[in-house]
């Protein structure tokens, strides 16, 4: 059997690092790099610091407006599967790598396989949630990472033979890379463990001028009280720098990390604010409080059982709801005391279930 497997960003390229090495070692297996990300930061570190193999292809599309970038995936992504005429394609997540890699597949008549499959936040404005609907409605196996995506993918009428409920590789990821911990970006860095927030923002809803100033406004007047971390996604930081966004001193910006780092810095912090869908599987994982800056999530249940915390992108909002953890240390050892049901193994099991199809 003959895998293609499509991934183009930095969360693809972790949550698929448990599973390329278990692929490559069962089947023919190719691996295609779309170029949506390309910045060494964005990029290359996580091949390195994951020890994974080269790709067989990059694409090189690079950035562009959605249809630019997911059109110029399309025709280069054809290219590779009529060359390599694969029995399935696998794509991860909801980004225009993964929906290119989808719909190409499917227009070949190439049997695609979707992990993270029926991941919901039902906010059809965010191109994520266009992306993971078309992707799970072309894809013949749909690999759940829990429950409610079980549930949500039958809601909308998929064969249940084709939904596996297999759990989040980024267990896996995550759990690999602090085997790897060898850091102490804490003294270089100036920081003392857990009393730090670390603050990540980079949905295209968050980054446009006037959400990203009353983010970043809530944001300043919190780092009177405590100092913020801020590793900065290249899109965040280009439109901070182009509109001259005031960012406090205290406020320690820093260019995007590796995985390790970001892991070490998510660890050793108080509690992290995001919009990341990864950081707040990640914060779950860790046991780190989590506040989201959106006002919906496609990890919904982490909400419904107190893990992780909804706070939206409104002033007051961020400020009081970062007071009141502040101001209450119960509550953050509440939600730190919570266990969620991440457990490892969900790469294995992907792979287990994709030798059943051959
Ligand atoms: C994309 C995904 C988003 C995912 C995120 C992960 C889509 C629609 N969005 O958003 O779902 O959460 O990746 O990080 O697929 N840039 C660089 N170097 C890079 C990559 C990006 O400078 O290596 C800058 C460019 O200015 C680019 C901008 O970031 O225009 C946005 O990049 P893009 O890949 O279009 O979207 P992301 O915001 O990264
Ligand atoms: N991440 C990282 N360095 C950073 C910020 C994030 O390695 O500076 C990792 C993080 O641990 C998670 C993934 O990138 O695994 C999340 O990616 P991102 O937030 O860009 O996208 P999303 O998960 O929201 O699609």
């Amino acid at each position: 059997m003959k895998i293609v497997t499509i991934l183009g960003t930095r969360p693809e390229i972790i949550k698929l690092s448990p599973i390329i090495p278990l692929i490559d070692k069962e089947f023919d297996h190719i691996l295609i790099h779309t170029g949506q990300h390309y910045s060494y930061n964005m990029d290359k570190i996580f091949f390195e610091e994951l020890g994974l193999r080269n790709c067989d292809y990059s694409l090189n599309v690079g950035s562009g407006t959605h249809s630019m970038q997911t059109g110029k995936m399309m025709i280069e992504i054809e290219n590779v599967l009529l060359n390599e005429n694969p029995d399935w394609v696998i794509v991860q997540g909801d980004t225009n790598s993964t929906l290119a890699g989808a719909i190409t597949a499917s227009k070949l008549n190439i049997k695609i396989a979707h992990v993270e499959a029926g991941c919901r936040s039902f906010d059809k404005k965010m191109p994520e949630e266009i992306n993971r609907i078309l992707v799970d409605h072309c894809s013949d196996i749909l690999f759940a990472p829990d429950e409610n995506a079980v549930k949500n993918l039958a809601a909308e009428g998929i064969q249940k033979e084709a939904i596996h409920l297999v759990g989040n590789t980024s267990v896996d990821a995550c759990l690999r890379i602090m085997d790897l911990f060898n850091l102490n970006r804490l003294t270089e860095l100036n920081l003392e463990k857990e009393n730090y927030i670390l603050l990540t923002i980079h949905r295209q809803e968050n980054t446009e001028y006037n959400k990203l100033k009353e983010i970043i406004k809530a944001v300043n007047q919190i780092s009177n009280r405590i100092k913020v971390v801020f590793p900065l996604h290249l899109r965040t930081k280009k439109i901070i720098e182009d509109n001259n966004i005031e960012i406090s001193e205290n406020i320690l910006q820093i260019d995007p990390v590796g995985y390790k780092e970001f892991i070490w810095l998510l660890k050793n912090s108080k509690f992290v604010m995001t919009d990341s869908g990864g950081i707040q599987e990640e914060s779950a994982i860790l046991n780190v409080p989590c506040l989201i800056l959106r006002d919906n999530t496609e990890w919904e249940y982490l909400v419904n059982m107190g893990k992780t915390q909804l706070v939206g992108t409104n002033y007051k909002n961020i400020i009081s709801s970062v007071s009141d953890l502040l101001n209450n240390n119960w509550k953050l050892e509440k939600m730190k005391n919570i266990k969620a049901p991440l457990k490892k193994n969900a790469s294995k099991k992907i792979v287990n279930i994709l030798m059943q199809y051959q």
